[in-house]
């Protein structure tokens, strides 16, 4: 399939789900306010890749704003598929709260971010839209 339809309606803050689109593994994750304050916190100046990883806009700055869902800024949608060797990241591991890469030991923060470890780029976030109140399109 290219496109990919999920339901978030009835996800809550701290919950993540993941779904299959074109064989690679989409996560979609609802940030608790304190996932969202460690995510703001962050200079982007400081970040290993100061690029958001959009694929509808390549230009923007990797800030937590531009990488998080318009339509529900406590939520995040992106590749679960490490930057460096393609492995698939722990939730809610490793240094800065988001996810681990166990494989070499990448870290990405709440907003998907790298901030340690052998990976170059931050998880890339896929074209999404709503499709209603409560379901995105993948795709
Ligand atoms: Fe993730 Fe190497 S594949 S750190």
């Amino acid at each position: 399939l290219s496109t990919s339809e999920v339901d978030v309606g009835s996800m809550q803050p701290g919950e993540q789900v993941s779904v299959m689109w074109r064989g690679k593994p989409v996560f979609i994750r609802y940030r608790t306010e304190e996932e969202i304050a460690e995510a703001e916190a962050v200079d982007v100046s400081d970040l290993p890749d100061q690029s958001a990883r959009l694929d509808v806009d390549p230009d923007a700055p990797a800030t937590n704003e531009a990488r998080s869902v318009a339509e529900n800024p406590a939520m995040i949608l992106m590749l679960g598929v490490c930057t460096h060797l393609g492995c698939i990241p722990l939730s809610e591991a490793g240094d800065f709260g988001g996810w681990f890469c166990p494989c070499h030991g990448s870290h990405y923060d709440t907003a998907g971010r790298i901030r340690r470890g052998p990976a170059p780029e931050n998880l890339p976030i896929p074209q999404y839209e709503f499709i209603s109140d409560t379901t995105i399109r993948i795709g």
